[in-house]
């Protein structure tokens, strides 16, 4: 590793498990030090193994969907490492109760909006001011292929992964002058174990109609997701800032 994030503190929430693990013992590796912040106690795992490695971690334990909570995780984080340099939204994921709108549940609605959509803003309120009192720094939101392909069944995902697309372009606009870049990444199907099962689930496998051999870079693993993750969180990345990196091996584009 060649130290690309050193220097950087960055906050990383859903760094329990798939992209958000990935992108902690990444970073870290990277020489940043790490806050892996998680609802499932899984997230200690994770930062003893970085600090196993010989990084720096450490695991707050926060559902970032509760804006105490989310308050009481940054104060944690802060008095441990100072403000952050870099915050990877990775909360979230789609649910087997989502559906195509005339199915859908406002109970299943609200819910997906606030893990996917409601946490990525409290947390980015929490950590806008503190990037912009110590120089700026990188917000990375985490959209979805499927905001770009009208084939799914789960509105209630892609109502949220579309939402950050237009968030993550808006927080650009407003917060270049302190500073800080916004972007997103919109991946395809990083296999993670609750992606994985995900593709066999009644909401989803029917609507994977297409051929897979016909895009043979859209599934990969959470480290390819945690490589874009990382570029954007550095300094090569510096003029990068709006953007969603569409990292589907071009699912949704033909
Ligand atoms: N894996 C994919 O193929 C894929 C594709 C497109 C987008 N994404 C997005 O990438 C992100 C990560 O996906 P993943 O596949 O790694 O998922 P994952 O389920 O492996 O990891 C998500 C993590 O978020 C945590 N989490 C969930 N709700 C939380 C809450 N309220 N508070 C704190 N932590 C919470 C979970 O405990 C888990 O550790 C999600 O936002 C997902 O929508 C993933």
């Amino acid at each position: 590793m060649t130290g690309r994030l050193r220097g950087k503190t960055a906050f990383i929430t859903g760094a329990a498990s798939g992209i958000g693990r990935a992108s902690a013992l990444l970073f870290a590796a990277e020489g940043a030090r790490v806050v892996a912040c998680d609802i499932n106690a899984g997230g200690e795992d994770v930062a003893q193994a970085i600090r196993k490695a010989g990084g720096d971690a450490e695991f707050v334990h926060a559902d970032v969907t509760d804006e105490q909570a989310v308050a009481r995780a940054f104060a944690v984080a802060t008095g441990r490492y100072g403000p952050p340099d870099v915050l990877h939204n990775c909360a979230g994921g789609s649910t087997d109760d989502d559906a195509a709108v005339d199915e859908l549940s406002a109970d299943t609605l609200d819910h997906v909006l606030r893990v996917d959509l409601r946490s990525v803003v409290l947390c980015s309120r929490a950590a806008i001011p503190l990037m912009t009192g110590h120089g700026g720094g990188s917000i990375i939101n985490m959209s979805s292929f499927v905001a770009f392909r009208g084939v799914f069944n789960i509105h209630a995902y892609i109502s949220a992964k579309g939402a950050l697309v237009s968030l993550t372009r808006a927080m650009a606009g407003r917060y270049a002058r302190d500073r800080i870049r916004v972007n997103a990444i919109a991946p395809g199907i990083a296999l993670s174990d609750r992606a994985a099962a995900r593709m066999a689930s009644g909401n989803i496998a029917p609507t994977l109609t297409f051929r897979f051999e016909d895009y043979p870079f859209a599934t990969g693993s959470p480290e390819d997701i945690a490589n874009v993750a990382l570029f954007l969180a550095s300094d090569e990345s510096r003029m990068i800032s709006a953007q969603t990196i569409v990292a589907d091996g071009g699912l949704s584009s033909y």
